[in-house]
């Protein structure tokens, strides 16, 4: 078989990736830790950890759990706030030639509308995520991401404040049924959708009975999540983002090419990588130049020959 040359490009809305890895959010602070391994232009995009109005310090520690196939955290939002954010984080990532995807939370509607609006605004921001995992106050801490009525609300009030960066919502798994909540986000306008948050858990120490957290929940990531990834992107994919052209950011145990793979099949369009990281550092760029071979040797010249291409016989 004649091998093709693999163009590894692909589109998320408005930004052009080179490629379709992605850091996952909350897993790589913005963009130092990573820097550190390797130069951070090979990836296809960067995205940083949720960016909130004010800074927060996040939950005390323990706030991580090892579980026998991923990771329970519960980090509380640990940030530098919106105004460090732009002075001095932002201006340090501009030093690479890689778009910079800016995950957002809030616990108000108003807040995630300030601070999207002020990131919108800022030079060097390609894309705006919104992480709707947080509990919304004003509706006694029910998750935004969890309530498709409340989710329209925030993306409603946040779309007209977002003329330049491509709006990215994030959605969570916590859910009956995943097209809903992405329906809803989409016809709020959102532009591209990213999937899945982490799954709500629990660890015990069976001694003592205290739970491992001092939040005492956490979020599930890493393998152990990976199979319902899949079938959350393929079922917003077939029912909400395939047929109006929206575009998916697939994550939840992503690790190695295979997982790339399965994810650009199951519908997304671009993977991001959180816990591998922590085993990894170096995850990326092995995925980057991974997917080039696996896609030479599956005949394709890019990575959208494979989105949404599963083979139901
Ligand atoms: C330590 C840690 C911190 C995280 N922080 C955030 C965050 O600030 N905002 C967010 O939207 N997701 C956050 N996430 C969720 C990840 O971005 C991702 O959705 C999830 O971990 C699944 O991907 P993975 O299995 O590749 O880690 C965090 C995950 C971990 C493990």
């Amino acid at each position: 078989m004649i091998r093709p040359e693999v163009d590894l490009g692909v589109t998320l809305g408005r930004i052009a990736m080179r490629n379709p890895i992605a850091t996952a959010s909350g897993c790589s602070g913005y963009g130092e830790e990573l820097a550190r391994f390797y130069d951070l232009s090979v990836l296809g995009a960067i995205v940083t950890k949720s960016i909130t109005l004010k800074p927060r310090e996040g939950h005390p520690p323990p706030r991580l759990a090892e579980t026998r196939a991923g990771l329970l955290n519960a980090i509380g939002l640990a940030n530098v706030g919106l105004e460090a954010f732009l002075g001095e984080k932002l201006p340090a990532l501009a030093a690479y030639d890689v778009p910079v995807i800016v995950n957002v939370a809030g616990a108000t509607r108003e807040e995630y509308v300030e601070v999207a609006a002020a990131l919108d605004a800022a030079r060097g921001v390609a894309g705006i995520e919104l992480n709707v995992s947080c509990p919304n106050v004003k509706q006694g801490g029910i998750e935004f991401g969890v309530d498709p009525a409340a989710l329209a609300g925030l993306v409603e009030a946040v779309r007209p404040r977002v003329a330049r960066a491509t709006l990215i919502v994030k959605l969570s798994p916590n859910v009956t049924d995943i097209a809903v909540t992405a329906r809803a986000a989409v016809e709020a306008g959102a532009d591209a959708l990213s999937l899945i948050n982490t799954l709500r858990g629990l660890a015990v120490d069976p001694w003592t009975g205290r739970p491992v957290l001092t939040n005492v929940t956490g979020g599930l990531s890493g393998p152990a999540i990976k199979p319902v990834a899949l079938y959350m992107v393929r079922r917003a994919w077939e029912q909400v983002a395939g047929p109006r052209g929206v575009p998916i950011l697939g994550l939840g145990g992503v690790q190695f090419v295979e997982d790339v793979l399965e994810f650009l099949r199951a519908g997304a369009t671009a993977v991001s990588v959180g816990t591998a990281n922590f085993v990894d550092p170096e995850t990326g760029p092995r995925l980057v130049e991974g997917l080039k071979g696996a896609l030479a040797r599956l005949g394709c010249g890019s990575p959208r020959d494979l989105v949404g291409r599963l083979d139901l016989g």
